[in-house]
């Protein structure tokens, strides 16, 4: 998967806008960001919709990510709802299908729906997204939950509580983790400590938010962004390298966790 995406959440609301979403997201993909994020949910069906608009010309440069409402996500109401959700990207199949969160169908009938459009090439592979820990432990007791691809999860400088036990076993089992609102929604970027040492290495505050999680080779970010400036921004992070102090002064300004905690959602 590439380290280096773009998000869809606020995309494909407003019709007006449509035409400015998909620019930003083919300037995107254009310059390296080759990673679609979207899901059912967003603007329903609407961002898949704007998706669809961006990638045409370009399917074969970019990894769709598209996700299932959990009350979709049924043995059968799971491959109708990918078969819109393809319908709306005006693609073939998905690389990536994630059940958006877990509700109240059993793990085991999404994951046979899951197996079922793998089979039948609808999509490339599957996930999850907003799992915890003992999640993430109930799905791989499933025979065929070890096929799980990755889960996305809101991690970013500000909120960090995953790298106590849900990042390490997701490590063990060589599973990339795709960390959501990687600006923490816009609102990280206006942090006093972040900003200054933004300054300080002349860069911008998400620079150095998205540079920090991609300092890693198996955490991939999805910055969400409409503004094109922004969107370039977000791009040349990928080629700034934090150096060591640095990153101690990051630890500092936004300490890690020193416990479990729940996971944070969204
Ligand atoms: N699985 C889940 O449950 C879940 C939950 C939340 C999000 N997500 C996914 O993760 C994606 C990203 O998360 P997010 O949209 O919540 O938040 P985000 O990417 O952390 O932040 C987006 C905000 O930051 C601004 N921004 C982007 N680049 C910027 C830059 N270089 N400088 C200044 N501001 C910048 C954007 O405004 P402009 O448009 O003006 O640039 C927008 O207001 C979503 O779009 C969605 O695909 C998944």
């Amino acid at each position: 998967m590439p380290a280096l995406g773009l998000g869809t959440w606020t995309m494909g609301e407003q019709r007006s806008r449509g035409q400015r979403e998909a620019d930003a997201l083919a300037l995107g993909i254009d310059l390296g960001m080759t990673l679609v994020d979207t899901a059912e949910m967003y603007g329903e069906g609407g961002a898949e919709k704007v998706v669809g608009r961006a990638i045409s010309g370009r399917r074969d440069r970019v990894f769709v990510v598209s996700k299932v409402y959990p009350h979709n996500a049924g043995r059968k109401s799971a491959i109708a709802a990918c078969e819109r959700s393809l319908r709306r990207l005006a693609t073939d199949r998905l690389d990536l299908y994630l059940l958006h969160w877990r509700g109240t169908i059993p793990l085991a009938e999404t994951v046979g729906a899951f197996e079922r459009l793998r089979a039948d090439g609808k999509i490339v592979r599957w996930g999850v997204s907003n799992f915890a820990l003992a999640d993430m432990r109930e799905l791989f007791a499933l025979p065929e939950g070890p096929h799980c691809a990755t889960n996305q999860v809101l991690y970013h400088l500000a909120e960090r509580g995953i790298e106590w036990d849900l990042l390490p076993w997701m490590r063990e089992r060589r599973m990339p983790v795709i960390a959501y609102s990687p600006l923490g929604q816009g609102a990280l970027l206006g942090q006093s400590k972040l900003v200054a040492i933004a300054r300080r290495l002349g860069t911008t505050p998400a620079q150095v938010a998205l540079a920090w999680l991609l300092r890693r080779p198996d955490v991939i970010a999805i910055p969400e962004s409409a503004d094109p400036a922004h969107v370039r921004a977000n791009r040349s992070a990928a080629g700034l390298r934090l150096d060591a102090p640095t990153l101690r002064e990051l630890d500092t300004a936004f300490p890690p966790p020193t416990g479990p905690t729940s996971l944070a959602v969204i």
